[in-house]
Parts: structure tokens; sequence; C-alpha cells
């Protein structure tokens, strides 16, 4: 799999030094209060197992599970939940965990939902281990970002093209002979 990118942004060692630091703030920041992690599926896998076990503090989880690409590597822009409830939220501290900050359409859109769900939720905050530096489609504040890159495509530490590399430990630009031209 390593052989099918261009270049490694982030090793393995990178991302969990990065990830103690990003728990370490996480924690300090909802200190005597209980979060509500819901980790938007399938990307944020990996990320939400790494970083979990780094939060000493009581938590639930959820997950959500959506779809935006259909297969490609550009957004379609619209944005397919795939379950029929949504997670309970009712005066919780929710932290939405993805794996990249792109378009900005699927975190804009779950929050939206989330928040207006009623009785809604106390807070919402945002945490993408990857944030794009480009213009997107929708405007979306992360509260916590592990890196930022630019308007690359990217795989690995769950992160997929086409729903492979999801398990390449480390995140690496994908070479862009192996991107099918979009249609
Ligand atoms: P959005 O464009 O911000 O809505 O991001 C939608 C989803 O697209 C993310 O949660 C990722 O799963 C996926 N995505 C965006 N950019 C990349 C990339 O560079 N590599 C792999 N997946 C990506
Ligand atoms: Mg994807």
């Amino acid at each position: 799999m390593e052989a099918d990118l261009e270049r490694i942004l982030f090793d393995e060692a990178t991302i969990h030094r990065r990830l103690d630091e990003l728990a370490a703030q996480i924690s300090s920041d909802y200190r005597g209060r209980e979060l509500t992690v819901i980790a938007i599926l399938n990307g944020s896998v990996i990320l939400m197992a790494d970083l979990l076990r780094r939060l000493p503090m009581p938590l639930k989880l959820d997950c959500l599970s959506v779809a935006s690409y259909h297969g490609g590597s550009k957004t379609t822009g619209e944005l397919v939940f795939r379950q029929l409830w949504m997670p309970d939220i009712a005066g919780r501290h929710v932290l939405l965990l993805d794996d990249i900050l792109d378009s900005g359409v699927t975190l804009a859109t779950i929050r939206e939902k989330i928040e207006s769900i009623e009785p809604g939720p106390q807070s919402v905050r945002i945490c993408v281990l990857l944030e794009k530096t480009k213009t997107r489609l929708r405007h979306v504040d992360a509260d916590y970002v592990g890196f930022q890159i630019g308007d690359e495509f990217v795989v690995g530490y769950g992160l997929d093209y086409m729903e492979r590399y999801r398990n390449l430990p480390c995140i690496g630009v994908l070479k862009k002979d192996l991107i099918v031209a979009a249609v």
C-alpha cells in the first residue's frame, strides 16, 4: 500500500504524538463534564480508537454513518445518512469526531442536524485529525485539529480511496495516476 503513496505526510509516531496533545487539551477543556463523542463513520474509526483510549474520563460513544463521495475522490455536495435514528444527545456535551475537514459539507450538515434535535445538546464541538486549508463549500470551524494540510487527496489512518488504504498506519498523498479521472 505504501508504494501507492506519492509521499508520506505523517508517520504513525507523529500522529500518536499529536493525539497525546489533542487528548490532553480535550480532557482539560471538559474537566468535570461528561462527553458524548459522535464518531463519523467510516473515516474516523482509527482516530476514534486511538484518541478515545487517551481520554481518561467518563464518556459515551455513538457513531453516525454518512456518505458523500459515492466512490470518487470529490464530494458530491450531498450527504446521505445511513441510519434511521440519531444518537441521544439531549443535554449532552457533544464532540463530533471526523477524519478530515474538506469541503465542510459533512460536518456542517451533521452539526445542523444535531443542533436541530429537541431537546438539544448543551454544547457541540468538532474534532478532526486533518483540516485542508482551502475555500470550503460550507463554513465550519473545527475546535480541535490534528494537522493542517494543503488541498491534496490523502489516504491512510482511516482515510480511504474507494474504501481502500484505511488500514495504512501513516497518512500520505495518493499517487495521482491511481485516482480515476472524474467523469
Ligand atoms: P467534506 O468534503 O468536508 O464534507 O468531507 C467529506 C468526507 O470526505 C470526509 O469525512 C472524508 O471521509 C472524505 N475526504 C475528504 N478529503 C479526503 C481526502 O483527502 N482523502 C480521503 N477522504 C477524504
Ligand atoms: Mg471517505
